[in-house]
């Protein structure tokens, strides 16, 4: 199937299909996992639903496509968003594919480098500012309403209704619904895409029951856990450091209406579970990805999961995206002259 779009048609507000911009985002795998499950909770079963094989890279190509080909139905010529760096890489590679001009609004040195390299390469013109992103997404905010502009940040509607498919396709690849959805949470759209997307099919008639939504913020960047906005938002998940979310309400709905939990995890936490992904599961992710896994891990301890629950961790972005974070924490590699010996000396074996 050619993207979300047309494999949820139904459930999407798209009139014209000649206007759709695609670039087969979605059907992503859902992943079951089994060391990363031995080390964390043999009771439990847990899967990783991983969004950083979508085009760009990100779960931001499921809202983008519908948010693009809407700009066009609507005749728009150019669309603009604040960023942490994904929703920039996806705005400008679906704006490339659609013809239209992209401008995006990043925090200067505060976006992992393969996020910019895409932005730049797909020809968006790319606006760095000595300021985060509540600042940024404020600005946007502002222009798109003194412009004929679209705004593609998730407060546009039509990112949240794309977004929401990722909940469809963890149903249909299941075949049930999971007893808990984690995911990361930075301006909170994604948690309130899936929250609709889980209660949709269920009207529907798709499903019978409904996920318990468990939400993680990172520490320094907590300000639906701490109950107010964080004015300087600091963490090594440059993608979730966000201090006032767009969507802070709606979260605490998801959370509320689910019976979920909205919860924090410390940078150490975070960079621990982006690792244990990585060498358990051979699956390389970003690191505010891995927030939903620590998150899971944190609550693990603290006796919130029952034997048999079925848990879904979303990861959010590739971890080719911020090849430095990745560096950073794994050390040097060894140096060596190129000699049979040296190396039958280092193998261990
Ligand atoms: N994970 C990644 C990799 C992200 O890029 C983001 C958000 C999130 C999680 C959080 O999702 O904002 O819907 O709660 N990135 C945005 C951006 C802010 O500009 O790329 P959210």
């Amino acid at each position: 199937m050619e993207g979300i779009i047309k494999k949820y048609r139904e459930f999407l507000p798209i009139k014209d299909d000649s206007k759709i911009i695609t670039l087969n985002e979605g059907n992503t795998p859902l992943i079951r996992t089994s060391r990363l499950r031995d080390y964390i909770n043999r009771g439990i079963d847990l899967y990783l639903k991983y969004e950083g094989l979508n085009p760009s890279g990100s779960f931001k190509d499921r809202g983008m496509t519908v948010a693009i080909s809407k700009a066009l139905e609507e005749g728009s010529k150019a669309v603009i968003c604040a960023s942490t760096g994904n929703t920039s890489a996806s705005a400008a590679a679906y704006a490339a594919k659609g013809g239209l001009k992209a401008y995006v609004l990043i925090p200067k040195g505060k976006i992992a480098l393969g996020k910019l390299s895409q932005a730049m390469m797909h020809g968006a013109v790319v606006i760095q500012l000595d300021g985060n992103f509540d600042e940024a997404l404020k600005i946007v905010r502002d222009v798109s309403g003194k412009r004929p502009i679209t705004m593609v940040n998730s407060l546009n509607p039509y990112r949240i209704e794309g977004q929401k498919t990722a909940a469809f396709e963890i149903c249909d690849q299941l075949g049930s619904v999971p007893t808990f959805h984690s995911l990361p949470v930075g301006n909170a759209g994604n948690i309130t895409a899936y929250w609709k997307g889980f209660k949709e099919y269920k009207s529907c008639g798709r499903i019978s029951s409904l996920p318990k939504m468990i939400g993680f913020q990172a520490e320094g960047a907590a300000p639906i856990v701490r109950g107010k906005i964080i004015k300087a938002p600091e963490t090594v998940a440059t993608a979730i450091r966000i201090g006032n979310p767009a969507s802070w309400k709606q979260a605490e709905a998801a959370r509320d209406e689910s019976g979920g939990t909205i919860d924090m995890v410390s940078d150490e936490e975070i960079i621990n579970a982006y690792q244990l992904i990585a060498r358990y599961e051979g699956i390389f992710c970003e690191p505010a990805s891995a927030a939903s896994v620590a998150g899971v891990i944190k609550l693990n301890k603290e006796g919130y999961f029952k034997k048999g629950d079925s848990i879904v961790c979303t990861l959010t972005g590739h971890g080719l995206k911020d090849p430095e974070s990745a560096i950073k924490i794994s050390g040097e590699p060894i140096t060596l002259p190129p000699e049979v010996d040296k190396i039958l000396e280092i193998l261990e074996l």
